[in-house]
């Protein structure tokens, strides 16, 4: 039998703009508290951010004492070590970021990339519930975050985003925020993710795609669009994602 701590634990998404968290029941994959946002504090500096992370953590309430914690960031995570830093400040690079975490919290906790919680997440809750072979979790937002799930279990820190496409780093062709800055429409950004994910299928053949990030809210304006030869379908853990995915990774290991 389950103890509580394998089916209730508490999930802490950090991004450049915000930092989301919420008790969930991993049984369903449900949220038992509402979901609290606090802004990202400015500069996104290591301690400025522990100091949210603590707030946020006290405005969930009663959290049981067993219950485990997992906070995902936007980072490569090697060994508890943030060793990247995507839209917050340079001094996460290298740093021991679990463990300052850890001392703020006073409690043991699991950190890992927040594409990867995502993906995780879709994988054990969403739209890739239950799917075998490889499954690419991609979020379009800021940046471009990639998850790589092999029969249920992570292979961490893939960094596909950062892909080298026509002579550059294709994160910053082909996010939603390139969408944005370059003022692209939907077929004039489609064409670009046809690039990119044609160039994911000759790399790595998965057996399916998985769009998240903010924009996945509007797939039918662009997903259609594209013509791959792998099946391609939306996220619908949205907002939610990083907070299951980085809670059940704490709570129940990589499996
Ligand atoms: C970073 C990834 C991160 C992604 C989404 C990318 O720029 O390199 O580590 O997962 O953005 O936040």
């Amino acid at each position: 039998m389950l103890s509580s701590a394998n089916t209730v634990a508490v999930g802490i998404d950090i991004g450049g703009t915000g930092i989301k968290g919420a008790v969930v029941d991993l049984t369903t994959g449900t949220l038992l508290t509402d979901r609290v946002k606090i802004p990202t504090p400015s500069g996104g500096k290591p301690n400025d951010i522990v100091e949210t992370v603590v707030e946020l953590l006290s405005r969930l309430g009663d959290i049981p004492e067993d219950a485990h914690v997992g906070i995902c960031f936007p980072a490569v995570v090697k060994n508890g070590r943030t060793m990247s830093a995507a839209n917050v400040s340079n001094k996460w690079i290298g740093l021991e970021a679990e463990a300052l975490f850890e001392k703020a919290l006073g409690r043991d906790i699991t950190f890992v990339n927040d594409a990867d919680a995502a993906g995780y997440a879709e994988v054990r809750f969403g739209a890739a519930k239950d799917r075998k072979g490889l499954v690419l979790l991609t979020t379009l937002g800021t940046g471009i975050g990639t998850a790589i799930i092999y029969n249920g279990v992570l292979v961490p820190n893939a960094e596909l985003g950062h892909l080298q496409i026509d002579g550059g780093d294709y994160e910053l062709k082909a996010s939603y925020a390139a969408k944005e800055r370059d003022s692209l429409s939907w077929d004039k950004w489609t064409e670009r993710l046809q690039k990119y994910y044609t160039e994911l299928e000759k790399l790595l053949s998965p057996d399916l795609f998985i769009v998240g990030g903010g924009v996945s809210k509007n797939y039918a304006d662009f997903l259609p669009l594209l013509n791959l030869n792998t099946e391609i379908l939306p996220a619908v853990l949205r907002n939610n994602a990083g907070i299951l995915g980085a809670a059940d990774l704490a709570a129940n290991g990589n499996s």
